[in-house]
C-alpha cells in the first residue's frame, strides 16, 4: 500500500540555524506515529513541513501521490482547510468566539450550515470531554480545556492526516491518556493517519511506531541524545 503522506530528505533552516536535516517519514491511513525529542531537535519544524505550513528548504513531501511542498500557499492552505487537521504547540482559538464556535468554524467556512456545524462541534467537545466548555470563550477556559477545544476544532472536519504539536502537553496523564485512546479510536475507525508530537513516552506509547529526532535528524538508537561511539 502506498503511504497517505510521504517525506524525502527534509530539510530547513531558519537563517543559519538548520533544524532539520534530511527526515524521511511515511505515513499510511489509520497509522499513529509519535515524534519525539529533546527541546529544539526540530519536531515542530517538522510538523509544519508536512503539513505545509512551512515550505522546506530542501526534499519532498506528497499527499496521496501528489507533491504538496512545491505549492502555492493557497492551495496548500485549501489542503489544511478540507483534509489535514492541524493542532499548533503554541496554536490560538478566536478569542471573540465560544468554544463551539471556534469548533465548528472550519465546516463554516467549508460551507456547511452553522446548525449542522454547532452540531459537529458539540459531538466533538463531548468526545473529548470539554462540552462544558462549549459556550465560554478561550479567556474563560483552563490551559487543559483550550487543549482540548483547539484539538476538537482539528478533527471536526474528520481530516485525513492530523497532525497534532503536544496536544496533551497541558492534561494531567488520565486526561492525556483518554485523548490519546480518542485518536486510536478514530484511527481504527475513520482511517485518519496521526502524527503526534510528544515529550511524553506514556503518550508515544499510544502510536504503533515513533521516530525520535536528534539535532534535526532520525536518531537510530531511538534514544534522542549524542552517544559517542566506543564511550
Ligand atoms: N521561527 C524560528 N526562527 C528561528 N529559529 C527557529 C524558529 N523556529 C524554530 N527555530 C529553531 O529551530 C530548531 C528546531 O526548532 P523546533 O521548534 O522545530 O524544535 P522542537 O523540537 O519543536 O522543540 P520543542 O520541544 O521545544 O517544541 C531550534 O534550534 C529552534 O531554536
Ligand atoms: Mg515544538
Amino acid at each position: 500500500m502506498s503511504p497517505l503522506l510521504s517525506a524525502r530528505d527534509l530539510t530547513k533552516s531558519y537563517g543559519v540555524q538548520p533544524a532539520l536535516r534530511g527526515v524521511d517519514l511515511d505515513l499510511h491511513e489509520g497509522e499513529i506515529v509519535a515524534v519525539r525529542g529533546r527541546s529544539g531537535c526540530g519536531k515542530s519544524t517538522l510538523l509544519h513541513c508536512l503539513s505545509g505550513i512551512l515550505r522546506p528548504d530542501g526534499g519532498q513531501v506528497h499527499f496521496r501521490g501528489d507533491r504538496l511542498d512545491d505549492t502555492s500557499e493557497a492551495y496548500r492552505s485549501e489542503l489544511r482547510r478540507t483534509r489535514f487537521g492541524v493542532l499548533l504547540q503554541h496554536g490560538h482559538l478566536i478569542s471573540e468566539l465560544t468554544s463551539a464556535e471556534n469548533v465548528a468554524l472550519p465546516l463554516m467556512l467549508g460551507g456547511g450550515s452553522r446548525r449542522a456545524a454547532l452540531a459537529a462541534a458539540a459531538t466533538w467537545l463531548g468526545r473529548l470531554g470539554v462540552a462544558e466548555a462549549a459556550e465560554q470563550t478561550p479567556g474563560q477556559l483552563s490551559g487543559g480545556q483550550l487543549q482540548r477545544v483547539a484539538l476538537a476544532r482539528a478533527m471536526v472536519t474528520q481530516p485525513a492526516v492530523l497532525f497534532a504539536d503536544e496536544p496533551t502537553g497541558a492534561l494531567d496523564t488520565l486526561a492525556g491518556e483518554l485523548v490519546m485512546k480518542l485518536l486510536g479510536r478514530v484511527a481504527r475507525e475513520q482511517g485518519t493517519a496521526v502524527v503526534v508530537v510528544t515529550h511524553d513516552a506514556t503518550i508515544a506509547a499510544y502510536a504503533e511506531r515513533e521516530i525520535v529526532l536528534l539535532d534535526g535528524r532520525l536518531d537510530p538508537t531511538g534514544l534522542g541524545v549524542a552517544v559517542a561511539v566506543g564511550a
